[in-house]
């Protein structure tokens, strides 16, 4: 699918870190972008500078990606705004917790319940109703609509106190094909990035030992993925038409050991 002004891409968690670069990258390449957050003032400070290098392209939209009614708002705001053809959902959150917890009491099910909420539930609302509005498109370049997913190696690799988010991680890699199959008729096609280490918000709370030793653990190249990485592939994933049912491991040939 070739990327065009007059398209518009939905980006969640489109306000921080992969999400953000994402925004940023296909405001580049001239679409017009919805970030969906739920951190209004990251999200009004994108707008501004967007706005300085590329006018009113980006909107931002707050809502929670597990909400049926907030995305359902989010995806109306994409399609006032162009084509909605293009999705990238990077949205998610992590957490500790550990099946039987170091004081010996079983893991809180609350909290596994939230984190899977936003990372599996999350992702599910938002692609059923991205693919639902996208299946309304003409047919462009053979396609109506392409959909980046963001997956975790620790969705393959997962470390002591990551079940939630691993488990979660583990459920969009499982729906990454299915999903694809899903939509084969309709002409959508969906792939999913699995990111290793990168330098996005969550690690830079990190001390700088941590995030060296971090870094020094990964292969080649040994230092953290840079967002812009993580951005340029998911617009060659929207732009490669043979691309499709798949999830790209992202991460300098790292393989997490148990913790
Ligand atoms: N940074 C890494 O090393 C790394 C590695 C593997 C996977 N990932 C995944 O990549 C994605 C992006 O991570 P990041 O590093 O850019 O993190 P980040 O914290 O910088 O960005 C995530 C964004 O998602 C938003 N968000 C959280 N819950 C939400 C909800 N319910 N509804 C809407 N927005 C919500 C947050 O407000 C935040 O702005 C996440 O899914 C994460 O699990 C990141």
């Amino acid at each position: 699918m070739q990327l065009q002004e007059n398209m518009t891409a939905l980006v969640t968690g489109g306000v921080s870190g992969l999400g953000e670069a994402s925004a940023l990258a296909l405001l580049e390449r001239g679409l017009n972008v919805v970030a969906v957050d739920l951190n209004e003032a990251r999200g009004a400070a994108l707008v501004d500078t967007a706005r300085q290098r590329h006018g009113s392209r980006l909107r931002f939209v707050k809502a929670d990606v597990a909400d049926a009614g907030q995305m359902a708002a989010a995806i109306a705001a994409a399609e006032d705004l162009g084509e909605f053809r293009a999705l990238v959902h990077c949205a998610g959150v992590g957490g500790p917790l550990r099946l039987v917890e170091k004081d010996g009491s079983p893991g809180s099910l609350d909290r596994y319940t939230d984190i899977v909420r936003v990372n599996l539930i999350g992702t599910f609302n938002t692609l059923r109703l991205a693919a639902a509005s996208m299946a309304r498109n003409g047919i462009v370049d053979g396609e109506r609509g392409a959909c980046v997913l963001t997956a975790s190696v620790a969705g393959y690799e997962g470390q002591i106190g990551q079940i939630p988010y691993a488990s979660a991680k583990a459920g969009i890699i499982g729906m990454t094909l299915v999903a694809a199959r899903d939509l084969a008729t309709k002409m959508i096609r969906v792939c999913t990035i699995a990111p290793g280490l990168f330098d996005t918000p969550i690690l830079s709370r990190l001390p700088d030992s941590v995030r060296q030793s971090l870094a020094a653990s990964v292969p080649h190249p040994p230092r953290l993925g840079r967002p812009a990485e993580y951005a340029m592939t998911a617009l060659h994933i929207l732009e490669n038409p043979m691309l499709n049912g798949e999830t790209i491991r992202l991460d300098g040939a790292i393989r997490m050991g148990p913790r």
